[in-house]
């Protein structure tokens, strides 16, 4: 068995990203907590885990577009005294292109992906902060930083997981509590199901499996990434692309408008 690692809470345990979390952080000593609506599945994971690692496991079924159920995985988020890692994984894909999904559904993306996971990320800080340690893991998706290339309303609500990741670790790193958002390219899991998307019509070399990318996305979480993106060869790229960004930050806030626009 283990060392003792704390208690981490999962969403989405039930299957793919989530599950592949739940599995490498009871190998890591981890105590965990696992919350999606799947009771049954969430139950044989737990059965599973607590017996194979040795971990004792909780399980919390809950729809986290109720704000019943919301509500009662914050406070258990906020009260538990052991908790030390919160991963938000939880979320939901469109079907098809951005017009074509059902408006339904967009109210149903954005209470996961953004209200859900927001929720949850400042119960965490809070408790975090008050202690002095803690970790968040928000997964977000590389279409955060290419909207032109998926869905337009999911894209958005990823890159809302990004800003909030990287703006409340600069408001709360001092603090003790540390953040990590993880941008997985395609992923092999029921994501593509769901969604009526063909996972056959992606080139091979395209598609992580689920243990590879959350294998990766806790090396980056150890080696103290706020953005972690498993599949991208070379960091400078992104690097370069944060300095370039930040090389933006004098000037997005002056008193006249730019001489281009010919306003005098
Ligand atoms: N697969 C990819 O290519 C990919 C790429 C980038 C980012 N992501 C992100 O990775 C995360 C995990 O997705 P995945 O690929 O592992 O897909 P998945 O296998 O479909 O897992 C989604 C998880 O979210 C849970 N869930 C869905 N609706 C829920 C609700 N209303 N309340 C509580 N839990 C809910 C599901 O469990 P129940 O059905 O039991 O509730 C399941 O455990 C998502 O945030 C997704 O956006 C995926």
């Amino acid at each position: 068995m283990t060392q003792n690692t704390g208690t981490a809470l999962v969403t989405g345990a039930s299957s793919g990203i989530g599950a592949a979390y739940a599995e490498q952080l009871a190998a890591r000593g981890h105590d965990l907590i696992l919350v999606a609506r799947d009771a049954v599945r969430l139950r044989a994971a737990a059965d599973r885990i607590g017996r194979e690692t040795g971990v004792s496991v909780e399980v919390l079924p809950a729809d986290l577009t109720s704000p019943a159920d919301l509500a009662a995985i914050r406070d258990h988020v906020a009260t538990e005294a052991g908790l030390q890692l919160l991963v938000n994984c939880a979320g939901l894909g469109p079907l098809g292109p951005s017009l074509d999904s059902p408006a339904d559904l967009y109210d149903g993306m954005l209470d996961l992906n953004v209200r859900a996971l927001q929720t949850l990320t400042f119960a965490a800080a809070r408790a975090f902060a008050e202690r002095g340690s803690g970790t968040i893991v928000n997964v977000s998706s590389a279409v955060a930083l290419l909207p032109e290339r998926f869905n337009a309303a999911y894209a958005a609500s990823k890159a809302f997981v990004l800003a909030l990741t990287q703006g409340l670790a600069a408001e709360v790193g001092g603090k003790g509590v540390r953040l990590q958002a993880v941008l997985p390219g395609v992923t092999r899991t029921a994501f593509f199901d769901r969604t009526g998307a063909d996972i056959g019509q992606i080139p091979a070399e395209m598609i992580m499996e689920p243990d590879a990318l959350v294998a990766a996305a806790l090396a980056g979480l150890d080696a103290g990434e706020v953005v972690t993106i498993p599949s991208l060869p070379d960091i400078a790229d992104w690097q370069a692309s944060e300095a370039a960004r930040f090389r933006l930050g004098p000037n997005l806030s002056h008193r006249v408008p730019a001489a281009r626009y010919g306003l005098g």
